[in-house]
């Protein structure tokens, strides 16, 4: 059977147990350390995490640019080679420049006829909204610019899975817009997207699914919601006259509540669930008064579990390279 490039295909894309590390002088760096990850045909998801927890790298090896040291990538059941052969992925780097010395249109043309069941090139150039560069040459192009039309390139191939590393880095407010406009618009054909981003209000708003990365593992996998909820969605805040430990140990052992921090007579208590927290927590501390609950932000969740990936899981390797 051949993969019909013209309906959404039913297997997804899946990442097993895959791992890169790269030699440098100081040593070996641990890119990737085992990723397993399952992604669904139509689903859009947004890779999250710090400078070096290893998104690009994941993404090079998705899109077959770069070898495992172990592990696997399928592609709607295809290796990437396969995929992108058949015009299944289209991807558009964080590296790497675009051909020199073409107009935009001839660029985009170039490639569209590299591929089986490319997109209409004047529909691509309509879509990313560079009409009015078309027949400029690709060396004079800005910043952002060049992103619409690396954007247009990844697009032009009509694939079935679009890998995006920092897509929207060098656009200003309204290019971003327009960018996530017309990616509305490749999604909504059941379409499949993974980028990887910095923008913690862009995986919010435009990723069904969201995997926070550091240090070279996956370290949450959800909705957006749900790592809200991982990290402890809300707060409780309280003053609670002279806490003892007895009191403390109580208060971690309170439904719903992931860990407890005092300072004084100011008890916070991080909670997943703050209304089994809240319910349990009047009748058995009465004496509580000036109690507060407060949301977490996704930002809040993401420095949480990014930097708490070291501490809370001690990996002593880990925490040894990062200090290389
Ligand atoms: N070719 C390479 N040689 C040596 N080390 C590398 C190479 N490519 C990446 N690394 C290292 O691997 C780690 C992961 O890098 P990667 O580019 O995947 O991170 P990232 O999550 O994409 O970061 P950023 O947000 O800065 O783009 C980093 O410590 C980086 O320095
Ligand atoms: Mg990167």
């Amino acid at each position: 059977m051949t993969a019909n490039l013209a309906t959404v295909p039913t297997t997804g894309i899946q990442l097993s147990g895959l791992t890169k590390s790269f030699r440098t002088p100081q040593g070996p760096v641990h890119a990737v350390r085992g990723i397993d990850v399952s992604i669904a045909p139509g689903e859009t998801v947004a890779l999250l995490g710090p400078n070096g927890a290893g998104k690009s790298t994941t993404i090079d090896m998705l899109l077959g640019l770069l070898p495992p040291d172990s592990g696997t990538v399928t592609v709607f059941g295809m290796s990437s080679a396969d995929a992108i052969r058949a015009g299944a992925i289209g991807g558009m780097l964080q590296t790497g420049g675009v051909i020199q010395y073409l107009s935009v249109r001839e660029l985009i043309t170039m490639v569209a006829s590299l591929y089986p069941n490319p997109l209409d090139v004047d529909e691509v150039i309509e879509l990313t909204r560079i009409g009015d560069l078309a027949d400029r040459k690709t060396t004079k192009l800005s910043g952002g610019q060049t992103q619409r039309l690396r954007f247009a390139i990844g697009l032009v191939s009509n694939p079935d899975l679009l890998v995006l590393d920092e897509p929207t880095v060098a656009m200003d407010v309204e290019s971003r817009r327009d960018f996530w406009a017309t990616m509305r618009t490749f999604t909504s054909s059941g379409k499949t997207v993974v980028f990887a981003t910095h923008y913690l209000d862009e995986a919010d708003a435009y990723a069904d699914r969201i995997i926070l990365m550091a240090n070279g593992r996956i370290v949450a996998d959800g909705a957006a919601t749900e790592i809200k909820a991982t990290v402890g969605l809300r707060t409780i805040r309280a003053t609670l006259p002279r806490p003892d430990l007895v009191a403390l140990s109580a208060l971690s052992a309170l439904p719903g509540v992931t860990n407890v921090d005092a300072r004084g007579e100011a008890v916070i208590l991080n909670c997943s669930d703050s209304d089994s927290a809240l319910r349990a927590f009047l009748p058995a501390f009465p004496a509580a008064r000036d109690i507060e609950v407060t949301g977490a932000g996704l930002e809040e969740a993401f420095m949480q579990l990014t930097t708490g990936q070291q501490l809370t899981t001690g990996q002593a390797a880990g925490a040894e390279e990062a200090r290389q």
